[in-house]
């Protein structure tokens, strides 16, 4: 058994819209707590294979425990799921009859307080899910400390869908001359005095939307997932699925935009999956997954 404490999410419906079937090849880009990988292992026994990336160590650790009984039917890489064609084809997966990409971040990393990503507990302005999530080393904080006021507005507005994107970024510009954020605290408290009282009318941590654009520029989070889309199609072999699970709408709708326009794919939900109310019971994660899949010809 894994420490993990993730829950994976639409399981079921990942594994037959996949098709996983008996001695298949699979990738699943984002091992994290390692369900779904040993899913795509028990159904795919006898003699599947699953090659597994995940750009945190910590996640790959835990899973070598968990997945030992299953010798050479599994690989764990520390990779970016956006070069998955290249590591495929060094590890001789290419072709793969089923790609999985659960996106984002695992339980596990949001309280694992060095990686900073919760303003719920106080950690460095990192937010990179591994070291290998960017190509530059970039963190929160290296953000928020040097970018322009311009930069800071636009990712605040585009990534985190923030109205008062232009006023955060502004005050923060003063703020930093006086003083480097360096915790999340730092940041998550200095966003609470900033915004009106009654932000979001008390629903939402006025920090909530800011360090949601923060991951996502930090760890490249759109245009990894467009470029992964791309390395997909060039390591399944015809007939092979795509099967992603997003966790919020800028997500959703590059998938949904890539299966309807690029050329080769033939989506196969014509709407997004959604979890049942008693998933959501379950795991309150599963409110905002949304599962698209797609096969390749
Ligand atoms: C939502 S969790 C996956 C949970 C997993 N499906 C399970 O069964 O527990 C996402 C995982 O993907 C990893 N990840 C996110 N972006 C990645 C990327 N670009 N390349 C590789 N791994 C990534 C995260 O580090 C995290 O462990």
């Amino acid at each position: 058994m894994s420490d993990a404490i993730h829950q994976a999410v639409l399981v079921e419906d990942t594994m037959r819209l996949l098709n996983v079937h008996p001695g298949g090849t699979y990738l699943d880009g984002t091992l994290g707590g390692a369900t779904h990988t040993e899913e795509l292992l028990k159904r795919s026994a006898p003699g599947g294979r699953v090659l597994s990336f995940d750009v945190d160590t910590h996640a790959l650790q835990r899973a070598s425990e968990r997945l030992r009984a299953y010798g050479s039917r599994w690989i764990g890489v520390e990779a970016n799921f956006r070069a998955l064609d290249r590591v495929a084809e060094q590890q001789g997966y290419v072709p793969v009859d089923g790609i999985l990409l659960d996106l984002g971040f695992s339980s596990d990393q949001l309280v694992d307080v060095s990686k900073g990503l919760s303003f719920q507990q106080n950690g460095p302005l990192d937010m990179r899910l591994g070291v290998h999530a960017n190509e530059d080393g970039l963190t929160a904080a290296d953000i928020v400390n040097t970018w322009s006021a311009q930069d800071l507005e636009r990712i605040i507005r585009d990534y985190g869908e923030e109205r008062y994107a232009w006023k955060i970024a502004q005050a923060i510009i003063v703020e930093r001359k006086l003083k480097t954020f360096a915790t999340t605290h730092d940041l998550a408290n200095f966003l609470r005095l900033a915004l009106p009282t009654g932000y979001e009318r008390g629903r939402l941590h006025p920090a909530t939307r800011t360090f949601q654009a923060l991951r996502i520029a930090v760890n490249d989070e759109l245009n990894t997932l467009q470029t992964a889309i791309r390395a997909a199609s060039q390591v399944l072999a015809p007939g092979g699925r795509l099967a992603i699970i997003s966790f919020h709408s800028l997500e959703d709708r590059i998938v949904k935009r890539a299966f309807l326009d690029q050329e080769g794919w033939t989506p196969l939900t014509k709407r997004p999956i959604i979890a049942s109310d008693e998933e959501c019971r379950i795991n309150p994660r599963a409110r905002s997954a949304k599962l698209r899949v797609a096969s390749w010809n």
